[in-house]
């Protein structure tokens, strides 16, 4: 049987149903069983990774998911490569690459713009970001993490820590997590709540004596006007082992990557650091993506 994501494209985890969501990160489990048992899978089929914005993990993920499979890949890391720079438009470039792949991998400044891919493609478009908008496969690598970890998702607390305005990740993660029954607690930045504001806010101590998962992200520089707001929102919310300890925390630490300084280093040796086997379940899950996506399944 064809998988129902069988030629949709990915913008927003709205895009998922509740069962879809499970059904990806089903297949991611049996992916990561077995990681070099699918390289027939998508065989011939072509996947190309457009990043308009700086990436190391979500590129390079989808790459090595797609190598996995057996697919071919191209692609571009810098913008400044490509027609854009002649002042090409998006909608012309995604559908020239639309007769060069099968399925297209898409990270953009802009927040809508893979929305607008999607809407001139006639390939399934994955959006990895963009803007301040949505990140959607991170999210999906998230809730497998957490899925995994801590055996289920229902009746959890997770608290999204830092930048709840700017931050992507956060944007797609928060309503995946209230639709599988996860209680959702904020620790924003100054001045960086979350859009909607309906989150419980706490402190950072709150949330380290009270979650199950502490889920923290960087200031996102890139996306501030205004200089001064930065300076007034970074270096705020460290989580150390000190905060640990002293609040008895049992969370595991979450972070989507990149660190800048909200996170110490001498968390990272305690066995509640997730941040990189998170960022490694990122190639299980993106094969999964691209097998439903493409159409293997
Ligand atoms: C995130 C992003 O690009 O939104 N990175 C990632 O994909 N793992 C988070 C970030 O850049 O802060």
């Amino acid at each position: 049987m064809t998988s129902k994501l069988a030629g949709r494209s990915l913008n927003s985890v709205t895009d998922l149903s509740d069962e879809e969501i499970v059904q990806i990160l089903d297949t991611a489990e049996a992916m990561a069983q077995d990681p070099t048992g699918h390289a027939d899978m998508l065989q011939g089929y072509v996947v190309c990774t457009a990043f308009f914005e700086p990436s190391t993990r979500t590129r390079l993920s989808f790459e090595s998911a797609a190598h996995r499979l057996g697919a071919g890949v191209i692609g571009f890391a810098d913008a400044a490569t490509t027609s854009g720079a002649k002042g090409e438009t998006l909608e012309d470039t995604v559908k020239v690459l639309c007769g060069y792949a099968d399925l297209l991998v898409m990270r953009h400044p802009e927040t809508g713009a893979a929305h607008r891919a999607a809407a001139v493609a006639d390939i399934p478009v994955v959006n990895a970001g963009d803007g301040a908008g949505e990140h959607p496969t991170q999210t999906l690598l998230d809730l497998y993490t957490m899925r995994k970890l801590l055996g289920g998702l229902d009746g959890k607390t997770v608290a999204v820590i830092g930048d709840l305005r700017y931050g992507r990740t956060v944007h797609s993660l928060v309503p995946a997590l209230r639709r599988l029954g996860t209680t959702v607690l904020a620790v924003p930045a100054p001045g960086l709540d979350l859009p909607g504001g309906d989150a419980r806010v706490v402190t950072l101590d709150e949330a380290a004596a009270e979650a199950d998962v502490l889920y923290v992200t960087r200031v996102q520089r890139e996306r501030f006007t205004d200089p001064s707001a930065f300076e007034a929102a970074r270096g705020k919310l460290r989580v150390d082992r000190a905060l640990l300890e002293r609040n008895d925390s049992t969370a595991i630490v979450m972070h989507p990557l990149p660190r800048v300084d909200e996170i110490a280093e001498d968390v990272d040796s305690l066995p509640s650091a997730k941040y990189f086997e998170q960022a490694w379940n990122g190639v299980p899950v993106r094969m999964a993506v691209l097998a439903h996506l493409v159409g293997a399944l």
